[in-house]
């Protein structure tokens, strides 16, 4: 019997649209779905989202797909990880195209006649995420957050202060609620990642164990090779044309670094780049500015102070940058050496 049929509603009588998924908002109706889960032995994937879905989420859910009996995805726009002078009001919320997308994604498994599409939709209200409230603003919140430590201050935490948290908090909460045997995040948030990571190792979660915290490839537009992001539609057709500027500037400095050349040097030839971009901009009256160009320790997360590691270790070391475009902020990353050693 398939006891997860019961889940499928119409959603005529609601706000939401109509969905052959199942969608799910609120915790209580999440866990019977997952007990049902259980009790039929599936394994679960999950794939967290903020909507906005496009191509790089959905490599996340072919790969959760793949290698689960069954799929979740999260839905949540979390106010928490948006500081108060951040885009919360105005980030893209597409719900019924980012049904579409997700419910016309298939798998058909191998040596199977089984077709996987993603089983549920979680879409909880921010009250049902907050039970105690939330505040923008981290002086004035109330209630249960949680903080890596040592992990969220330096690459995009010196931007984004409190970003981190929030997304350790609702990741945390998701976890709780999901349960999940593993979960799929995108390398462009590589920061993000290996936090998430830490933070299961940490707090010693079994749903999913930070071994289960995948980090799949960033997806990139194969015509210029811009990160895929859910931010890139507040880009200007000018800025379109000018975003790809940050990847070719990592791939610079990343082909310094492969050439032995000091990282000081890297990012200097890096920087050059958008340097150039900018001032180009600039005649169309179009700020471009460099937020940073860094080298990581993959594991401290420590700003690199060795001029060379890879030569005397083998760990993987984060080249990553941001840009501002005019009032968008693209991020991206190449990770140097073996992403399979990214704990
Ligand atoms: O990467 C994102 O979209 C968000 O940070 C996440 C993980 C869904 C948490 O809100």
């Amino acid at each position: 019997m398939n006891r997860l049929r019961p889940f499928v509603r119409t959603m005529s009588t609601s706000a939401l649209p109509p969905s052959t998924i199942p969608l799910l908002t609120t915790v209580a109706e999440f866990r019977l779905w997952r007990e049902a889960a259980r009790r039929d032995n599936k394994s679960v994937g999950f794939v967290p989202t903020m909507g906005a879905l496009h191509d790089g989420h959905m490599c996340l859910v072919r790969k959760s797909l793949a290698e689960n009996d069954l799929t979740v995805m999260s839905i949540f726009v979390n106010p928490a990880q948006f500081a108060p002078h951040e885009d919360l009001a105005t980030y893209p919320r597409t719900l019924p195209r980012d049904l579409e997308i997700l419910t016309a994604e298939s798998l058909s498994v191998s040596g199977d006649s089984t077709i996987r599409t993603a089983s549920a939709v979680f879409l909880p209200s921010v009250r049902e995420m907050y039970p105690s409230g939330i505040d923008q603003n981290v002086a004035a919140q109330k209630g249960t957050f949680l903080e890596v430590k040592g992990y969220g201050e330096q690459m995009e935490g010196k931007s984004r202060p409190t970003f981190f948290r929030g997304v350790a908090t609702v990741v945390t909460k998701l976890f709780n609620a999901i349960e999940p045997n593993n979960a799929y995040f995108g390398q462009k948030d590589i920061q993000q990642c290996l936090i998430l990571k830490r933070l299961c190792r940490d707090l010693l979660l079994s749903h999913p164990d930070p071994a289960h915290v995948h980090i799949v490839p960033t997806a990139r537009d194969p015509t210029d090779n811009l990160a895929l992001s859910s931010r890139n539609a507040y880009l200007s057709a000018e800025g379109r044309k000018i975003a790809p500027t940050l990847y070719k500037a990592l791939k610079v400095a990343e082909q310094a670094w492969n050439d032995g050349q000091p990282k000081e040097l890297c990012i200097a030839q890096a920087t050059d780049i958008v340097r150039n971009v900018a001032t180009l901009a600039k005649e169309s009256d179009l700020e471009v500015r460099l937020d940073y160009i860094e080298f990581n320790e993959s594991d401290s997360l420590e700003v690199l102070d060795r001029t060379r590691c890879l030569e005397v270790d083998s760990r993987p070391v984060i080249l990553s940058g941001a840009l501002w475009i005019g009032s968008t902020r693209l991020i991206d990353n190449i990770v140097l050496g073996d992403m399979a050693k990214l704990q």
